[in-house]
This record gives C-alpha cells, sequence and structure tokens, in this order.
C-alpha cells in the first residue's frame, strides 16, 4: 500500500499536476527536467502566430462559430479568401528573430481543425481546404532551421469542433455523442489525433508542443499520459505546455500577467497584442511598445516567459502595429540583452520600486526603471553591500548612499541610487547592481532600538 502511495506521489509530482490519475509518463528526475526545460527558462520572449482561415479578418478563431456568432457554413467559406498570396516566411522569422525571441509557437491547427500542414491524417488543410492550396507550414519551418537562434513551438488544438467524431460543435447545443456509449467514436477521434501529432513530429521535430482546449474532458478520456509518452519517445527533449490535463511542463497564464508567481517553476503568459489571437480588422486597440515591455519584465522578474501573440492576414502580411511593436522589443532587448536572457526571478516587490531579477549567480540585481526616479533610486531590506552600479548598455556608473546602516540592527541601511535624467533609456532603463556575493535580504518588520550611543 505504501509504495503504490509513494509510486503515485512521485507520478504526480513529475506530472506537475494535482489532479493527475494512471500516470503512464516514465518519471524523470528533477534535475533531468530543469536540464530538458533550460532553453526555456532562458528564452524569456516567445512569440506565438496565430494563422488560419479565420485571418480573414471577420469573426474570432473558431470560437465565432461555435459560439454561433456565424454559421459552420459561413465561417468555412472563409477558405476562399485564405490565399496566403504575400506570405513570405523568410520575413516572418527574420522579424521574430529581430524581436529577440527566442522562440516560436505556430497555430498547426486550432480548435476549428483546419491545418496549416499537408496532413494525411484529415481532409481539412490547407493544402487541401484553402486558395492558398498548399502546405504553409513546412516553409515557416524551414525559415526557422535555416536562420537559426528560434526554437520551433507547434500549438495543437485536441478540440477539432467540426469533425463528426468529435463529441462537441456548438457551445449552446448537445453534444454530437457521448463518449461513454460511443467509445469506438471517441477512439476514432483520439487515433486521428494522435496520427497528426506524428505526422507533425515526423516532419517538424518541434522543440515545444503547445496544447490547446483539453478543459473539454479529463485526463484519461484524452489518454493525456500516453499523448505525452508518445512524444517523448520520439524526443525525449520535448517540451509540453500544460494543456495537456496536468501532463504538461509548465503554466499557461493566458492575457494577464499573474501578480503572484505561479506555482509552476516554469511558465509563461500568452498574450495578444489587440484584443484578439488573430487577425481582425476591427480590433484596433493595439497596446503600445511601452506596455508590452512592462509586460515583458514583470513575467521576468516573476521567473517566466511571455509569449506574444501576432496574427498575419489571409494573405500573409503582419499588420504594422504588430511589426512596429517586435522591432521596438528587439531594439530595446539588444540593448539590454545582459539583462535579459541570463536572468532569473528577482527579489519580492517591497524592497525596491523597480522590477527585478538577478543573474545566475546572484549577485548582480539588475532593475528595471518604467519611471524616471525623483532623484534616486531606493533599495532598502538589501543586507548585501553594493559594489557598483551600472546603467546597462551604456557605459555610465552611477553613485549611490547608504543611510542608516546601525551595526547593532538587523536592519540593514536603505541605499539610495542617483539616477540622473542623462542616463534614462527612452523606455525602460535598467541598473545592474553588482553586489558583495549572492543577494541577501531582510525582511522582518523593523527593530525597536534597545540602546544607543
Ligand atoms: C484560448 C483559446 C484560443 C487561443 C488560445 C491562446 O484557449 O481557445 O482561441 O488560441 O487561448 O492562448
Amino acid at each position: 500500500m505504501k509504495r503504490i502511495l509513494l509510486f503515485c506521489l512521485a507520478a504526480l509530482s513529475l506530472a506537475g499536476c494535482k489532479s493527475a490519475v494512471a500516470p503512464a509518463v516514465a518519471p524523470e528526475p528533477a534535475e533531468a527536467k530543469a536540464a530538458r526545460m533550460e532553453w526555456f527558462s532562458q528564452a524569456k520572449l516567445g512569440i506565438f502566430i496565430h494563422w488560419g482561415i479565420y485571418s480573414r479578418g471577420d469573426w474570432s478563431e473558431s470560437w465565432s462559430f461555435h459560439n454561433g456568432t456565424v454559421s459552420m457554413e459561413d465561417y468555412f467559406a472563409q477558405e476562399k479568401d485564405f490565399t496566403a498570396a504575400s506570405y513570405d516566411p523568410a520575413a516572418w522569422v527574420e522579424l521574430i528573430r529581430e524581436s529577440g525571441a527566442r522562440y516560436t509557437v505556430i497555430t498547426s491547427k486550432h480548435h476549428d481543425g483546419f491545418a496549416l500542414w499537408d496532413t494525411k491524417a484529415g481532409d481539412v488543410s490547407a493544402v487541401k481546404s484553402s486558395a492558398a492550396g498548399r502546405d504553409v507550414l513546412t516553409p515557416f519551418v524551414e525559415e526557422v532551421r535555416r536562420q537559426g537562434g528560434l526554437r520551433l513551438g507547434l500549438y495543437f488544438s485536441l478540440i477539432d469542433w467540426p469533425r463528426e467524431d468529435y463529441p462537441n460543435v456548438f457551445r449552446a447545443g448537445p453534444a454530437r455523442y457521448d463518449i461513454h456509449r460511443e467509445p469506438e467514436r471517441w477512439q476514432h477521434f483520439l487515433s486521428f489525433n494522435s496520427a497528426q501529432l506524428k505526422e507533425l513530429q515526423d516532419a517538424y521535430n518541434p522543440d515545444l508542443i503547445w496544447f490547446d482546449g483539453d478543459w473539454e474532458f479529463k485526463a484519461e478520456e484524452w489518454d493525456a499520459p500516453g499523448i505525452v509518452s508518445a512524444l517523448r519517445a520520439h524526443n525525449p527533449d520535448i517540451i509540453v505546455n500544460s494543456r495537456i490535463a496536468g501532463y504538461g511542463d509548465y503554466d499557461t497564464p493566458e492575457l494577464g500577467v499573474p501578480v503572484t508567481r505561479p506555482e509552476s517553476r516554469w511558465w509563461e503568459t500568452c498574450m495578444t497584442i489587440g484584443d484578439s489571437w488573430g487577425f481582425r480588422k476591427r480590433d484596433t486597440d493595439f497596446k503600445s511598445f511601452d506596455t508590452i515591455l512592462r509586460m515583458l519584465v514583470d513575467c521576468m522578474s516573476m521567473g517566466g516567459n511571455l509569449l506574444l501573440d501576432i496574427g498575419p492576414r489571409a494573405d500573409g502580411t503582419i499588420p504594422e502595429e504588430e511589426v512596429a511593436v517586435l522591432k521596438e522589443l528587439g531594439r530595446w532587448i539588444s540593448k539590454h540583452s545582459e539583462a535579459v536572457y541570463p536572468t532569473r526571478a528577482g527579489i519580492p516587490a517591497g524592497h525596491v520600486q523597480a522590477y527585478t531579477t538577478l543573474n545566475r549567480a546572484g549577485d548582480i540585481l539588475y532593475a528595471y526603471l518604467p519611471y524616471a526616479p525623483n532623484e534616486s533610486l531606493e533599495i532598502k531590506g538589501l543586507k548585501s553591500v553594493i559594489k557598483r552600479v551600472r546603467v546597462v548598455g551604456t557605459d555610465q556608473e552611477l553613485s549611490w548612499k547608504r543611510y542608516n546602516d546601525i551595526d547593532w540592527s538587523a536592519t540593514p541601511g536603505v541605499y539610495y541610487i542617483n539616477v540622473p535624467q542623462q542616463v534614462l533609456d527612452p523606455n525602460m532603463t535598467v541598473l545592474a547592481i553588482e553586489l558583495d556575493g549572492p543577494a541577501t535580504l531582510y525582511e522582518g518588520a523593523g527593530q525597536v532600538i534597545s540602546f544607543n550611543e
């Protein structure tokens, strides 16, 4: 009994999930997982791409027919406008690399089942059912591999609402069938999904699979452990996001940067630049570059990544506002790269009015200033001794003072780093605060004086 319990606990922790049942994924020691996740933890920025027949821009991706905003017929009539006529995969990949992203995740298939590649397992694809009449995924992957510097992620929807062997179709309205009453029909669908995943792995050997839609069924109904085991058997280093019913490697909070650190050691916020994932003509609510930059740095300061979405049009052109944000990210990141990729989560917010990260060794504290400080930046509760302060991306050094560093008090003195206007970056200034050793903090409520000089 005890042994069974121990096995279950080990399996649950390996799956990073509390609700998993009947795990069949091979056990993996914590260090092995850390090694597998290494590139992801240093990537910081990924670019998400939502592209499909919905990219004509009238209705939302898949949800529009599911929710009844448009009929299934009208939704699929968009196939004739998915031309990819101006699609330039080399330019897409150049832009993504220029943004400073270290990975990209493209929708190989959304909940509408429209596959961007030449799937042999089904009939709905850019090749067989669109004006483009060709595989649009392969040229993108080829460019990712040819240009280098990017890990490849493929978004894959577990849900495929239009298919007759998939139980659910419309949000309002009955399911097509009950998987427990018609297990063969459900099995038929699961085999189709597995066949598509195998095609994707055989053709592209992705570094990451980004599942979506797991909420419609339970882990054992999807056979989540079986799906993940099959992926790992093909590529032991593959990373899988959380949306596979408890069998993923990292968390994916959506459209909102968390306030506190997610439970999982690895995580990523996925975020749109406008309001929608796919291109929408009426969506002009683009976030500014400064807003996006804060989101990126906020994620980094809590040890996470930002997966920033772009929605190319059906002809393959990328909205100018999104291009501009990616280019500005690239400019800022290349100036501040020492304070981006090799960092980890910083110190708790109460110590300083700035986002923070630490270098790997923990002896450089990076402070990211989204505001221009009046005179100085205050840091309290820092027991470490500051050796030097640099403005990242420049050759400027800054001076500082420490007040009330009293030797009998547990409360360390408070630092004030002078930040003159002329050193400020137009978007976000980063200070590298070099310490005498790994940062040590005082986190108490202060101390009452018991004697004085
Ligand atoms: C959601 C939606 C989907 C979108 C995804 C991206 O789960 O189903 O439309 O692709 O989030 O995070």
